[in-house]
């Protein structure tokens, strides 16, 4: 008999499955609300309730590539969904996110967001009109929140870019009176704080890279319960969890993949758990050690 305490409901149910489809299971995505996620959530959840005034509070969460920010941006939104808000005017967005246009434009920016909305708009049309349409339509769909994913992309380039957009930026904020989220690297802090007036207007939250300790551990362990292999692996153990922190180097969007990786490589062999001579068996790079092409995405 198959030993199954190791698992989640769901992933014992998933043992049952034909090895094709549970291959299938373990690449998908599932949420693991590790206390640092929660935390932030709940961060957010306080700046939505927040009054409104003229200097809304800001948020900026940052982290390195890969940390889990965006997760707990999606997570967040379906905690606030979109409504159709039956028998009023229009739907209700009390959160909308988006992804910054990748260089600092004003005018992308607006693009960006008027997509987000599914808004008809003309890419040509001058900024102010964008700026106009944006705000109206912000308050037409009751946002409370404005989430800028990457901000990165439009907080660095040339300094009167920069500059522009950071205008543009505080003035959304000031005169919707909501809450907005910048979500980026350390570069986005590095040039939030050059600017006084930014820096103050924004708390930061840091999605920090792993380190072997307690959260870790059920960091691993909550993997270990949502990965469908029908033997125990006791990832939390030594000398495993060290291996696993040192093939990834602390980030969670690398040990998701790295697990991934070896739980279908398990199944596939037939040993049906994760341990140290999976691991070895694995081409498997360090993420500081991997070659990085000049072009497109890895
Ligand atoms: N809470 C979580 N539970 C399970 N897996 C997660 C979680 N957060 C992140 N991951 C995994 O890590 C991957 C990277 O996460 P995410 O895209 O949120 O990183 P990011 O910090 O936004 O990176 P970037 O700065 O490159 O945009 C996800 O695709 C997912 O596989
Ligand atoms: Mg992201």
């Amino acid at each position: 008999m198959t030993e199954v305490d190791h698992l989640s409901k769901a992933a014992q149910a998933a043992l049952l499955l034909p090895d094709d489809q549970r291959i299938e299971r373990i690449s998908g995505a599932r949420w693991i609300g590790y206390t640092r996620a929660q935390d932030i959530l709940t961060k957010l959840d306080d700046l939505l309730a927040y009054p409104h005034q003229p200097r809304m509070p800001n948020l900026l969460l940052y982290g390195a590539t890969g940390n889990g920010k965006t997760m707990i941006i999606n997570r967040f939104i379906r905690r606030h969904p979109t409504s159709d808000n039956p028998g009023g005017d229009a739907v209700v967005v009390p959160v909308l996110a988006v992804q910054a246009p990748p260089l600092p434009s004003e005018s992308r920016l607006y693009d960006a967001i008027l997509e987000a909305l599914f808004a008809p708009y003309k890419a040509r049309e001058n900024v102010s009109k964008k700026q106009f349409q944006v705000l109206r339509l912000l308050r037409a769909v009751n946002t409370r929140m404005l989430v800028i994913d990457e901000i990165h992309h439009i907080l660095v380039g040339p300094t009167n870019q920069q500059r522009i957009v950071m205008n543009a930026v505080k003035y959304l904020s000031n005169d919707l009176q909501i809450p907005l989220v910048g979500v980026g690297t350390l570069e986005a802090v590095r040039a939030i704080q050059a600017d006084p007036q930014l820096a103050s207007r924004f708390h930061r939250a840091e999605l920090a890279l792993w380190r072997m300790g307690r959260e870790y551990r059920k960091l691993l362990a909550s993997f270990e319960r949502m990965l469908p292999l029908k033997r125990p692996s006791k990832l939390a153990r030594e000398p495993v969890a060290t291996k696993l922190l040192a093939m990834t180097e602390g980030t969670i969007g690398e040990l998701s993949t790295l697990l991934k990786t070896a739980a279908i490589y398990a199944v596939r062999t037939g040993v049906e758990r994760i341990d140290e001579p999976v691991l070895a068996g694995l081409e498997w790079a360090p993420p500081s050690a991997r070659h990085t092409p000049s072009f497109g995405h890895v």
